[in-house]
């Protein structure tokens, strides 16, 4: 299964260390050449010979090595992946800071392999928003986080923090592997609400964060392609090393960037909520509200998504977005086919926990050729993998 890989195994210091000794072996059982790097912490819960003894070679732990000056950098240079088991806090922390005070943090840094990250902690370190922010952050960079299990912990508590079984942490891995679908191909992908401004201080919007297509642009660069992301949204992204981000405010803007990178593109995603309408005119200075009511007269923008259907370069695949509120289907399948989009991925933005600000979504993705699939709710990142799949199984229609 992972024949030929470099896998770099970092171990930080909690109760679970023990669990990596059992991820060591099975990872080198399924063909991987294992590098195992022990913090400080981790040598408090487990013999570095065990794991020297298990690994492709022996445990390091220091920056700081004679005989194999700067070690941090040919870790990180020749792995094909990093994963992590189990990160403790002060790792998450550390990683999502840039602090490279140790051989573990400073490889995590000198990398530009896929990592998995695989938390491990009590209840309530797991829960405290600090944690959670730090997580969001490498998410956003787009590290992969294998979520901890409920379970008994160190001490003999009870509760949710506990590492994933090998198994899940296998199936992570494996999964960084084997996603190269996309491997060469450009990919332009739009994210966020537009803004559009009525005077300095104040603009017509909408309810979209950005999330999904920020997922979208993260999942796409991990499957091997050279991802542009246009967002009006680009905090969250704006550390990504792996996106080339645009950042925009307008439905003007968002068009001119779209159409500067859209020619070249292999796949357009347009999952940004662009406006419809934008005022006539904007107003130089704030309006005061004794003037009275102002009256803001609107015209509409242009269809981003309709021009680049009227002239799609061939082979390329033109990927629509639709937030619905009523007859989802049949509002889906006119835009399709009225805006030129190859596929459509619609959303049923009335329904519980779907779409705009969530973490989750449920949607359907109709193709030109009359096909549909349905993607019950999940997250986000598990959304953005099934668009990418209906892109790649699209291409192989395209191609026959
Ligand atoms: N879109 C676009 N340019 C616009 C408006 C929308 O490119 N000015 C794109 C969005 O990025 C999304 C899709 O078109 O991919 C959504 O279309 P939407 O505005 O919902 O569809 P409309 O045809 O305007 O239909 P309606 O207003 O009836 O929902």
């Amino acid at each position: 299964m992972f024949a030929g890989q470099r896998i770099v195994l970092g171990i930080t210091g909690g109760i679970a260390a023990y669990k990596a000794v059992e991820l060591c072996r099975r990872l080198v059982d399924g063909g991987a050449h294992v590098s195992p790097i022990m913090t400080s912490g981790a040598n408090h819960f487990i013999g570095e010979t065990t794991l020297s003894a298990l690994a492709s070679e022996p445990v390091q732990k220091s920056l700081w090595d004679e005989r194999n000056p700067i070690p941090h950098t040919r870790l990180g240079q020749n792995a094909d992946l990093i994963v992590v088991a189990p990160a403790t806090a002060r790792l998450l922390s550390d990683y999502a800071s840039g602090r490279s005070s140790d051989l573990l943090t400073a490889t995590l840094l000198a990398t530009r392999a896929p990592v998995v990250v695989c938390p491990a902690m009590h209840t309530e370190m797991w829960e405290h928003p600090a944690v959670q922010d730090n997580l969001a952050v490498l998410r956003s960079r787009g590290v992969l986080v294998v979520n901890p299990e409920s379970g008994r912990l160190a001490g003999g508590d009870m509760g949710h923090g506990r590492l994933a079984s090998t198994e899940a942490i296998l199936a992570a891995v494996a999964g960084a592997f084997i996603d190269q679908d996309l491997a060469g191909q450009k990919v332009v992908v739009t994210a966020g609400g537009t803004r559009e401004a009525i005077d300095p201080v104040r603009f017509i919007g909408n309810r979209s964060s950005g999330k999904q297509g920020l997922a979208i642009a993260l999942a796409a660069s991990r499957r091997g392609a050279d991802v542009t992301l246009i967002s009006t949204a680009p905090s969250a992204a704006a550390t990504a090393p792996s996106l080339k981000v645009v950042s925009v405010s307008s439905a003007a803007q968002m068009r001119s960037a779209v159409h500067e990178v859209a020619p070249s593109a292999d796949v357009v995603i347009m999952a940004a909520a662009v406006a419809d309408f934008r005022p006539v005119a904007v107003a130089d200075q704030k309006i005061k509200k004794a003037n009275g009511v102002p009256q803001i007269v609107l015209e509409p923008t242009e269809d981003i998504l309709g021009e680049l259907g009227a002239n799609k370069p061939k082979g390329q695949i033109l990927v629509g977005f639709a937030a619905e509120t009523t007859d989802v289907e049949s509002n889906a399948r006119g835009k399709l086919q009225r805006k030129g989009a190859d596929l459509l991925v619609a959303n049923d933005v009335a329904a519980p926990e779907v779409g705009f600000e969530h973490d989750t979504n449920a949607v359907t993705i109709y193709g030109s050729d009359g096909s549909s699939a349905q993607v019950e709710l999940t997250s986000k990142d598990a959304v953005a993998n099934r668009v990418l799949d209906a892109v790649v199984a699209y291409r192989l229609t395209l191609d026959v």
